[in-house]
């Protein structure tokens, strides 16, 4: 079986991607994987006893890692904890950990990964719509620290990513719609056709039909791929794809990471930036428009709840993207484009903060 797509790394590294609905009720496309070496699968409760049978399919020797359901999981001490089992079960250098669930798990186990015995082999299985478009391609892992977000990780592909888009008919609501807010980002940042496609089938994407879901998650992967290919380890162009990401994160960390899921703050994110870019006069009131609007057409929010101006100004502060002392944002000049900038007016800022 061929991948779908190949991301395509400096010094001849390759990461595949399959797409394609069924992959985890049916064995397979797993069994023709079939590993020879052990697997340590990572996942959580709810996702393994929905799933867990995949990893039977993947390698007959393998033992399963349950963590916490829950971003307050994605710390140093569920690594801790994972790391102790994979020592207490003799796991070697030879390892496949696989990551099976959204986000949190692919993270983690990224991490784990590419630091377990110096690093061992990777392979994600991601279950929710953000970790299929966004967090399981591309190879950056993280946990969480108290002074802020992804502050302790690795850039460390994963050799196979596979995605199963059946599995999204079943997620919560808002667990799939927090999703779209990434699919949305790659509009925006990068094919404006897609976008438009995006607020034209509405319907047919919250209603979860194959054919679009199939649609959305192959063209987001496709355009992450080509960003990643161009700078995979975010010296420049990467960045885009952090659109939304500085005032989210921000919100997110002063929220405590409770009130919001990550895609409802990116939606925030997206379009208190769309905010900024239209103050600076580097877009126009209607792409403006067309970013609220569509964030609103699939029940995204656009506004943050009640957080302390200084408290986020101080947040951002501690941004990834802050470099040599700037404060860099994300800003959209028309649906399609945006541009990476440390060139803004704080008084800008504040009035979107106030906004
Ligand atoms: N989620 C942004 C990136 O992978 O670069």
């Amino acid at each position: 079986m061929k991948p779908t797509l190949t991301l395509d790394l400096a010094d001849g590294r390759t990461s595949e991607i399959y797409i394609g609905s069924g992959y985890l009720q049916s064995p397979e496309l797993a069994s023709t994987m079939a590993l020879t070496t052990r697997v340590a699968a990572i996942s959580n409760d709810r996702v393994a006893s929905l799933y867990g049978e995949v990893i039977d399919h993947l390698a007959a020797d393998h033992e399963m890692i349950l963590i916490g359901d829950g971003e307050q999981y994605k710390s140093i001490q569920t690594y801790s904890e994972v790391i102790d089992q994979l020592i207490e079960f003799r796991f070697n250098r030879d390892t496949v950990i696989v990551a099976l669930g959204g986000g949190v798990v692919g993270d983690l186990a990224g991490f784990v990964a590419a630091t377990y015995q110096r690093g061992v082999r990777l392979i994600q299985i991601p279950t929710t719509l953000l970790a299929q478009v966004d967090s399981a391609i591309g190879g950056k892992t993280a946990v969480n620290h108290k002074g802020g977000k992804n502050l302790i990780g690795a850039f460390y592909q994963p050799e196979t990513v596979l995605i199963d888009t059946n599995v999204l008919t079943s997620l919560p609501d808002e667990i799939f719609v927090e999703g779209l807010a990434e699919v949305i980002k790659y509009g925006v940042i990068y094919d404006p056709s897609f976008f438009e496609w995006l607020e034209d089938n509405t319907h047919s994407v919250l209603a979860r039909e194959p054919d679009s879901l199939e649609f959305i998650v192959r063209r987001s992967c496709e355009i992450k791929a080509e960003v990643v290919a161009s700078d995979e380890r975010e010296r420049n162009r990467r960045a885009i794809l952090n659109f939304g990401h500085t005032f989210g994160h921000a919100i997110e960390a002063e929220t405590r990471y409770g009130e919001l899921l990550h895609g409802q703050a990116v939606s925030i994110g997206m379009v208190m930036a769309s905010d900024l870019a239209l103050r600076e006069n580097l877009c126009d009131a209607r792409t403006a428009q067309r970013i609220r609007n569509i964030v609103n057409a699939y029940g995204l929010p656009d506004k943050a709840p009640h957080v302390d101006k200084g408290r986020l100004l101080a947040s951002m502060a501690m941004d990834k993207k802050v470099i040599q002392g700037e404060l860099r944002f994300v800003l959209p000049k028309s649906i399609g484009t945006v541009v990476l900038t440390s060139e803004f007016d704080q008084k800008n800022l504040e009035a979107t903060l106030d906004s």
